[in-house]
């Protein structure tokens, strides 16, 4: 399966099918993707602010794919005409034989903002996924919480976390995260996409000190796993 960085905390797994988590292209300063040329079979949403639904409504019209989200944001979307499925924290479901999701608690918010109007979308998550047989969690925004270490029991081949702060996890949160998820290898996001957020990965790579490789990523970046 190959794992490429779009920027920000979206990013795109291609296997047997393709999964983009968190498509916040237009407007993302770090993105040099454009929606029209992203081809998935499902988008997953960890919940709904801009920078992580971002696209995600255009693309799931573009490629008749399934938003996957908490309830809540996935009947928003659904509202706005995208084809959905369902899910709440702890939930899992098979999609196919190579394709497995499920939803973690996230310490965050959740709302889309249209106009001067506030509309909240429920809980924010985290999502653990596993394809072709390799097991990715993508924590979505979240401070550190300790059931991290039950999410690690999973065994995970990939831990992709924000390390920017203020909103999220900073440096030394993510890197007891680590310690607490035990991945093979750890991918920072939500970080330097602006002024806000600025965080530097070298520092993240230092602060670890169990055994993880961390892997840093520029936009349109890829690992394999
Ligand atoms: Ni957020
Ligand atoms: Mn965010």
């Amino acid at each position: 399966m190959q794992l490429t960085y779009l920027g920000h905390a979206a990013v795109l797994a291609k296997g047997s099918v393709s999964v983009i988590i968190d498509p916040f292209l237009t407007g993302n300063p770090q993105a040099t993707t454009k929606p029209s040329d992203i081809k998935v079979d499902y988008i997953l949403l960890t919940h709904g602010h801009g920078d992580h639904i971002g696209d995600a409504i255009e693309i799931a019209k573009n490629n008749s794919a399934t938003i996957v989200a908490p309830f809540e944001l996935a009947l928003y979307c659904q509202s706005k005409g995208a084809q959905v499925h369902p899910m709440h924290i702890g939930g899992a479901h098979r999609f196919s034989d190579t394709f497995w999701v499920k939803l973690t608690i996230a310490h965050h918010g959740s709302s889309v903002i249209e106009g001067d109007k506030i509309i909240y979308t429920g809980n924010p998550c985290g999502f653990v996924v596993e394809l072709d047989g390799k097991k990715i969690y993508h924590s979505g925004d979240t401070g550190l919480f300790l059931d991290m270490q039950l999410i690690g029991e999973l065994g995970l081949d990939l831990a992709i976390l924000p390390i920017g702060d203020n909103f999220t996890m900073g440096i030394s949160d993510a890197a007891k995260a680590v310690e607490f998820l035990k991945p093979k290898k750890v991918l920072p996001i939500h970080y330097n996409t602006w002024d806000i957020i600025k965080a530097d990965p070298q520092e993240f790579k230092n602060a670890i000190k169990t055994p993880c490789e961390v892997v840093i990523l520029k936009p349109n970046e890829s690992l394999t796993l």
